[in-house]
């Protein structure tokens, strides 16, 4: 399948689905060795990241937990409709070692927030995993600790990315043909 049509949209293959369990055994293997003999806990950041996050956590060999979060449009009086609110938060994570897992880091706004959201938590240390970052559109100083690849800052659907909520069960990545 080298390329797919989703809603009014068409899309071609960008990175395989064998691709991207290479990718994924090395990035476990680099958390198995990098928290060896710690408790950790990973937490994937929804939807999209529901399905990096559970191929990396079959692959890792730790003591670890998982769980996932969401940022969700507050539901108070805010009329500006931008204020989001974590929600899924467990304290359990407090003073626990995290490692974020994101689906892809764009602008790093989604990063940010949730970073900062975590901190102001007391998680003892916070490390980031994503899928795919696109370098040219993140500008933040908050390092991306393990990243499965790098991609040009086009629109890319499939394997947990959606495009209007379609896409996310392609076993590959596919990127926008314009
Ligand atoms: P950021 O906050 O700009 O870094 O964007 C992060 C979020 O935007 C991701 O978690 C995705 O949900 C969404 N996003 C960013 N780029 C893409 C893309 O190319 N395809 C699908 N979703 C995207």
């Amino acid at each position: 399948m080298n390329e797919v049509r989703i809603l009014d949209k068409k899309f071609r293959e960008l990175i395989s689905e064998q691709a991207i369990r290479k990718r994924i055994d090395e990035i476990a293997l680099q958390i198995n060795r990098d928290f060896t003999g710690s408790e950790v806990i990973f937490v994937g950041i929804l939807n999209g990241a529901f399905m990096f996050a559970a191929d990396l956590f079959r692959k890792t060999e730790l003591n670890a937990r998982i769980t996932f979060v969401k940022l969700a449009s507050y539901q108070g009086t805010s009329s500006t409709g931008s204020i989001k609110e974590l929600i899924g938060w467990n304290e359990d994570m407090v003073n626990k070692k995290v490692i974020v897992v994101e689906d892809i880091v764009d602008t790093g706004a989604t990063l940010e927030r949730i970073v900062n959201e975590l901190v102001i938590r007391n998680v003892a240390e916070i490390k980031i995993a994503t899928m795919l970052l696109k370098p040219t559109a993140y500008k933040l100083d908050i390092p991306v600790n393990y990243v499965g690849f790098e991609i040009p800052n086009n629109f890319v659907v499939g394997y947990g990315l959606d495009y209007n909520g379609y896409g996310r069960n392609l076993p590959s990545i596919y990127t926008l043909v314009k």
